[in-house]
């Protein structure tokens, strides 16, 4: 795959190339380049700086890190605007985050600068009109925890460290799904910041060609400051029925001929995930099954019922408010920041049992070969039904057909064990690919590896209206570093 990149001459560590502001100067620091343009609230490190950890935007993968010459924490959307027009004219690439758990392939070979978001982290909540309008500086957490503490809930990400805007921009996915569909189906409008530096509006009625590309290929058009949602009244007061099995390596046809009975007709209430990991401790693969359920145990029964049957070793039924449940990503060791983890995904509509057996039989092999690998591979279900009801030209994100979300998070501590890694996924992707139900790849790119190319992230009919957007607003490619539309 092509990855763009500006050429970046940084002359050394610390210095940024410097343009034609100061032309007698080879080079300056990031401070000296930003700091008198804007407000004195924005933090500015070099790389080299000892203050430098404190600025930059944290990531969650140690995979694919950026080597960044320094860090810009904005405080206002004007210094973000000034950021973004300092650099472009500077020749000076950059990548901004908030929560930073999107590594892409090819990301470890940038070199240029971080903005953090970070600072833009307000809420708020509008319940007579039922809207929410989040800064770029939130987290899912904000979300979940703001709009619980006023009866209101909105379709996020199962976790509650990934950026709001950055889950957004792909789509969206997440337990309640079944429920309200993706998070761009309850989006309504946003602010932004262009590669020129101008702050745009972006609806349905506003910019409307720009709101259809944000809404799957939101990393490739600017930098969103704010978004506006519309949020829903609680369901069954906030509480959610959440049963956690466990079931041995010979359980595994019995778990998917069960998980199969859901193709096409999962109710818009129950989701469930299945991840495949190991046990070390007993040197044998396992099956985790995780079900969340919108209402109470009672109504939850006959699914219990359902994956009982398939013999898990361990069953346990709790009762409790959202909130706590998003709240297990935090102790469960999900968020944890800092290993080396790279991801694989696929998207399906169909379960087909010989092809998931194949699949385990194949990473339990992986598993034994390799004791340092702890990686797990996860089918998440969630009904599309919700989803199928937005038609397909409302968004760029094309694939709302897709019933099985599957994803590796492929964690290893030695760096060396990488291309093998790859090379095992990459063939089980093909595998999969095989019984996806699809003719052509269909990936969610929030969960992509980096290699799939745009035709699977957006599909090969929407390109040429995508491009053409790109070409618009965009046309130097200052944003969509990871994602390549070509
Ligand atoms: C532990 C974990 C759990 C996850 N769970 C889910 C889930 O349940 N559902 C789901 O749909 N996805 C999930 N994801 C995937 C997630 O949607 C992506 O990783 C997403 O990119 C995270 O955004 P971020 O701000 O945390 O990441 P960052 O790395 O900070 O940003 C990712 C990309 O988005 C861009 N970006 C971030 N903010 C903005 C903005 N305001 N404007 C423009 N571009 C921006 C960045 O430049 C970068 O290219 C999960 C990921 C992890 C690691
Ligand atoms: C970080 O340290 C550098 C060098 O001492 C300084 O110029 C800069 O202002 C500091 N930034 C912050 C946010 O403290
Ligand atoms: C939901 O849980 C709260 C406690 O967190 C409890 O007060 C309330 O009665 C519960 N409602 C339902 C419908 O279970
Ligand atoms: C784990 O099991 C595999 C066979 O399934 C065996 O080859 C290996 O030696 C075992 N490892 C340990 C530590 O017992
Ligand atoms: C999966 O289940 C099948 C059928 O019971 C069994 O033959 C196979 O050994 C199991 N796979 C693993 C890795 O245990
Ligand atoms: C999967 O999608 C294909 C193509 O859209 C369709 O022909 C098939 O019926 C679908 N299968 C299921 C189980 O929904």
């Amino acid at each position: 795959m092509l990855t763009r990149l500006l050429a970046l001459a940084a002359v050394a560590p610390g210095l940024v190339a410097y343009g034609k502001k100061a032309p007698g100067r080879a080079a300056c620091t990031i401070e000296e380049l930003f700091e008198s343009s804007v407000s004195p609230a924005t933090e500015i490190a070099s790389s080299t700086d000892a203050n430098f950890s404190s600025v930059v935007g944290p990531r969650w993968s140690a995979w694919e890190a950026p080597a960044w010459s320094g860090a810009i924490k904005p405080a206002t959307e004007a210094d973000l605007q000034k950021i973004v027009q300092i650099s472009v004219e500077n020749n000076i690439p950059f990548i901004a985050t908030n929560g930073g758990h999107g590594p892409k392939q090819g990301q470890g070979s940038f070199t240029g600068i971080n903005i953090n978001l970070g600072s833009f982290n307000t809420v708020s909540i509008d319940t007579a009109n039922n809207l929410v309008t989040v800064g770029a500086g939130v987290k899912l957490w904000d979300v979940q925890t703001g709009l619980y503490n006023v009866g209101k809930e909105i379709q996020t990400g199962n976790s509650i460290c990934p950026g709001a805007i950055g889950v957004t921009i792909g789509a969206g996915i997440g337990m309640m799904t079944g429920m309200y569909g993706l998070m761009i189906d309850t989006l309504k409008s946003v602010r932004m910041i262009t590669a020129k530096g101008q702050l745009v509006k972006a609806s349905a009625t506003e910019n409307s060609d720009l709101f259809w590309a944000i809404r799957g290929a939101g990393v490739n058009f600017g930098i969103v400051t704010e978004a506006t949602y519309g949020i829903h009244d609680q369901t069954n007061e906030g509480n959610v029925t959440a049963v956690t099995f466990v079931y041995a390596a010979a359980s595994n046809r019995t778990l998917f001929e069960t998980m199969k009975t859901f193709d096409g007709n999962q109710p818009a209430k129950l989701s469930f995930q299945t991840v495949i990991q190991f046990n070390r401790a007993s040197n044998a693969s396992q099956i985790v099954v995780q079900l969340w359920y919108f209402g109470p145990v009672s109504e939850a029964q006959p699914y219990i019922d359902t994956f009982a049957a398939a013999g898990p070793v361990v069953q346990s039924v709790t009762y409790l408010p959202q909130t706590d449940l998003y709240y297990q990503s935090e102790t469960a060791g999900v968020c944890d920041r800092g290993h080396i983890i790279s991801a694989h995904s696929l998207g399906f509509n169909q379960t087909v049992v010989s092809s998931y057996e194949a699949h385990f039989a194949d990473m339990t092999a992986f598993y034994i070969t390799n004791p340092s690998f702890a990686g797990i591979s996860v089918f998440q279900y969630y009904s599309n039904k919700q989803t199928l009801k937005t038609p397909a030209s409302e968004t760029v994100f094309p694939w709302r057909d897709i019933q099985v979300w599957w994803l590796t998070q492929n964690q290893y501590s030695d760096a060396s064990l990488g291309p093998q890694v790859d090379k095992f996924m990459i063939g089980q992707r093909t595998n999969l690919q095989t019984t996806s139900g699809f003719d052509t790849p269909h990936v969610y790119f929030n969960y992509a590896f980096g290699d799939e190319g745009a035709a699977a992230w957006y599909s090969a009919a929407n390109l040429p209206r995508l491009r053409k957007l790109k070409s618009i607003w965009d046309p130097n490619f200052v944003f969509g570093n990871g994602a390549p539309l070509y």
